[in-house]
C-alpha cells in the first residue's frame, strides 16, 4: 500500500501565474492566467518587478484586465503596459474578502516592496491582523492574505525569512512572492498544488500545467514545506533550510490540449472528445475476453467486504451508477455517498473499501473522506484525472482516469472516464462467468463507437436545446442506473444554461412534483429498452395527461412514445448497464445549446470555479 495521509484542510482554488526570464513578463503572465482561469474568475491581477514593483488589476476576466491595462496605456501604443520581465500574476476565485479590485491579487506590504499571490487560507488571519496592526502595520484589502505580505515585509526575503513568516500561518497555501532588489519569484507550498515551469533561459510558476504549457520543457512540483527561490537560469529549492531535488516531469500535451481546437467553447470541445477518452481511459485495460488490468493490483485475499463509493457534484452522480452497476454485479454490499453528507466511517478493517471519485483530486469535501476512510482503517482508492492531486497523496491507490486536461468548469468528459472507471473496477473485482463478461467486455470496447453516434445527433439534440431556453423549469426523469443520469443532466442544464432543472426518479413524480406540471414543463425522460422502460413509459403517460410536453430519450423507433413524446430522440443502443454514457452525452449536449441560445457565460457559470476546495 502506498500514500501518505497529509493533513490539509480548506484550499480555495484560483490561478497563479509567474514569469522569470528575458521577455516581457505581461504578455506572458496574462496569456498563463488566461489558461488557468477556470480555476476561479471573479478578479485578477498582476505585479511585475521592474525596479519598483508595478500592479494592475481588474473585476472579472483576464480579458478585463488586459483591456483595462490597455485603456490606461492607450491601446495603439502597442508597448508593454508595465515594463518589466519578472511577474507573478492571480485569477481568484472569492472567499474571504469579496470579489473587488482591492481584494484582487497581488497583495502589497505596506512599503509596497512585497508582493504575494496565493492560493489557499490563512485560518488565523484575524488575530495575526490585530497583532500586525499592533506594530503598525496597514490593511488595504479584505483578504486573509494580505496578512501573509505583511509577515514577509517583516521577515525579509531569504528563504529563512520566508520560512519564518510562513510558520505563523495555519492553514494551507501554495504562494509566490516578488521582493524588490531581488531577480527571483520566491514560490512556497503547503496543501495547496503549485508547480515550477522550466524553460531554456526562462523559468515560469502555475497553480497546473497549463499556466506554464507554452514555455517549458519540463515542471516539477513543490513538495509541502518547499520554499523555492527561481530566477532565469536556476531554480533552488529548500526542504527545512536543506537544498533538495525535486522530480522533473515532462509536459506531454501542447497548448492545443489548452486550446478550443475551433470549437466555439471548451465545453462543446470536451463533449466531442468523449469517444477519445473513452479510448484513452479503457486502452490496455480490458481484453476482448473482459479481462482487467488496473493501475493498481488487486490482492484476492483482500477482497472487499463491503464497498462505499464517494464524490461530490457528477462525481456522486457517477458514484450513483457505479453502485447500481456493483449491484448487479455482487451481493457485496455497496453503497454511493455524498463525500460532503458522508459522515465520519465506523472503524472496520480493510475489507472496507472506500473508492474516492474525483476528476481534480481536490475537491476538499472528498480528500476529507478520504482521509476519513484511511483513519477508520478502509482500503482506500482514488480514481482522479491528477495523478499529483491530495487525493492520490491520501489514498492507499490510484486508478487514474487518463481523461486529459478538462478546462470547461462543468464537467463532461471526465464523468464518463469515471462511469468507465467504475465500470472497469467492477469487472476487475467481480468479473461474471464467461459469456456474460465477453458480452459486457464487447459492449465497453464499444462504446467509443456509440458515443460517436450520439454526438451526431448533435442537430436534433441542438433544436431541442434551443427549444428548452424558452422554459424556466424543466424535469429529467429516470429510472434504475439511469436516475443518476437524470440528476447529472439536471445538474448540466442549471449551470451551464441556469435552467431550473429537477432530476427525479421516475416514480417519485406522482409524490408531490405533479402539482408543478403543466405545458410549460417540459420533461426529459431517460428511457432506454431495458427492464426499467415499461415502468418509464408509465410515467411517462402520467406526465403526459398533465399536459407537460415531453422528450423521450430512447433508443428503439418505438410508437406508443412517438404518440404521448413531443419529441423522442433515438440514441444508439448499448448494454443496459453502460446507458449512462450515452444517455448522459445527450443531455450535455442538449444543456449546452440551450445554454448557448440564451447567451450564458458556458465555460465559466457564474459563482463556479473548475475545484471546491472549500468546506
Ligand atoms: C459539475 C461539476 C462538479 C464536480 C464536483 C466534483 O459539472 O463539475 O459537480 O463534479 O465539483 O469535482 P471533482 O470530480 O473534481 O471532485
Amino acid at each position: 500500500m502506498r500514500g501518505v495521509v497529509n493533513d490539509t484542510k480548506e484550499k480555495p482554488v484560483c490561478g497563479i501565474a509567474g514569469y522569470v526570464g528575458p521577455a516581457d513578463a505581461l504578455p506572458v503572465l496574462l496569456n498563463a492566467l488566461h489558461r488557468v482561469e477556470y480555476r476561479g474568475y471573479d478578479s485578477c491581477g498582476v505585479a511585475i518587478l521592474n525596479g519598483r514593483i508595478e500592479t494592475a488589476k481588474a473585476v472579472g476576466y483576464v480579458d478585463d484586465l488586459r483591456a483595462a491595462i490597455e485603456d490606461a496605456n492607450g491601446a495603439a501604443s502597442g508597448a508593454a503596459a508595465v515594463p518589466g520581465s519578472l511577474g507573478i500574476g492571480h485569477t481568484r476565485w472569492a472567499t474571504v474578502g469579496s470579489p473587488s479590485k482591492l481584494n484582487a491579487h497581488p497583495h502589497l506590504d505596506c512599503t509596497g516592496r512585497v508582493a504575494v499571490v496565493h492560493n489557499g487560507s490563512v485560518e488565523n488571519h484575524y488575530p495575526l491582523r490585530e497583532e500586525l496592526r499592533a506594530r503598525g502595520h496597514r490593511f488595504r484589502s479584505e483578504t486573509d492574505t494580505e496578512v501573509i505580505a505583511h509577515l514577509l515585509e517583516e521577515s525579509g526575503g531569504s528563504p529563512d525569512g520566508v520560512a519564518e513568516a510562513l510558520a505563523r500561518v495555519h492553514g494551507p497555501y501554495a504562494i509566490a512572492v516578488l521582493f524588490e532588489g531581488s531577480d527571483a519569484i520566491t514560490v512556497a507550498r503547503r496543501g495547496s498544488p503549485i508547480i515550477i515551469g522550466l524553460g531554456h533561459g526562462e523559468n515560469m510558476v502555475g497553480s497546473d500545467v497549463p499556466a506554464v504549457l507554452d514555455r517549458a520543457h519540463g515542471f516539477l512540483h513543490l513538495e509541502d514545506g518547499d520554499i523555492a527561490t527561481v530566477t532565469a537560469a536556476n531554480v533552488e529549492i529548500r526542504h527545512r533550510g536543506e537544498l533538495v531535488r525535486r522530480r522533473v516531469h515532462h509536459v506531454n500535451w501542447g497548448p492545443e490540449d489548452v486550446d478550443k481546437g475551433g470549437y466555439a467553447h471548451f465545453l462543446l470541445k470536451e463533449i466531442h472528445e468523449q469517444p477519445r477518452v473513452l479510448r484513452d481511459t479503457l486502452a490496455g485495460r480490458i481484453t476482448t475476453d473482459g479481462r482487467v488490468t488496473l493501475d493498481l493490483k488487486l490482492d484476492r485475499r483482500t477482497m472487499p467486504e463491503e464497498l462505499f463509493f464517494l464524490g461530490c457534484g457528477s462525481a456522486s452522480h457517477a458514484a450513483m451508477v457505479g453502485e447500481t452497476f456493483f449491484a448487479s454485479l455482487t451481493d457485496t454490499r455497496v453503497q454511493a455517498l455524498e463525500a460532503s453528507e458522508a459522515v465520519r466511517p465506523k472503524r472496520r478493517g480493510p475489507g472496507a473499501w472506500s473508492v474516492l471519485v474525483s476528476q481534480s483530486g481536490e475537491t476538499a469535501d472528498t480528500v476529507d473522506a478520504a482521509r476519513d476512510a484511511r483513519r477508520a482503517g478502509h482500503f482506500t482508492l482514488a480514481l482522479t484525472n491528477v495523478p499529483e492531486s491530495s487525493i492520490t497523496r491520501t489514498a492507499h491507490a490510484t486508478h487514474h482516469l487518463r481523461a486529459g486536461q478538462e478546462i470547461s468548469v462543468a464537467s463532461s468528459k471526465t464523468y464518463l472516464a469515471q462511469l468507465a472507471g467504475l465500470y472497469l473496477l467492477g469487472l476487475a473485482l467481480y468479473p461474471p462467468a464467461e459469456r456474460p463478461r465477453r458480452k459486457l467486455a464487447a459492449a465497453l470496447r464499444k462504446l467509443p463507437e456509440a458515443v460517436q453516434q450520439a454526438l451526431a445527433m448533435s442537430p436534433q439534440l441542438e433544436q431541442l436545446g434551443t427549444r428548452l431556453a424558452a422554459a424556466e423549469h424543466a424535469f429529467i426523469i429516470g429510472k434504475g442506473i439511469n436516475y443518476p443520469t437524470a440528476l447529472e443532466g439536471a445538474l448540466k442544464f442549471k449551470e451551464v444554461a441556469y435552467l431550473h432543472a429537477e432530476g427525479y426518479a421516475s416514480g417519485e413524480l406522482k409524490h408531490g412534483p405533479f402539482a408543478l406540471l403543466g405545458p410549460d414543463t417540459p420533461v426529459i425522460a431517460i428511457m432506454p429498452r431495458d427492464d426499467t422502460y415499461d415502468r418509464m413509459l408509465v410515467a411517462v403517460e402520467e406526465v403526459h395527461s398533465r399536459g407537460a410536453p415531453i422528450i423521450a430519450l430512447t433508443d428503439c423507433d418505438n410508437a406508443e412514445l412517438q404518440s404521448i413524446a413531443q419529441s423522442v430522440v433515438c440514441l444508439p443502443p448499448t448494454e443496459p448497464m453502460f446507458t449512462p454514457v450515452v444517455g448522459a452525452v445527450a443531455l450535455q449536449l442538449m444543456a449546452y445549446y440551450c445554454a448557448l441560445a440564451k447567451g450564458c457565460p458556458i465555460d465559466r457559470p457564474r459563482n463556479l470555479a473548475k475545484s471546491v476546495t472549500v468546506h
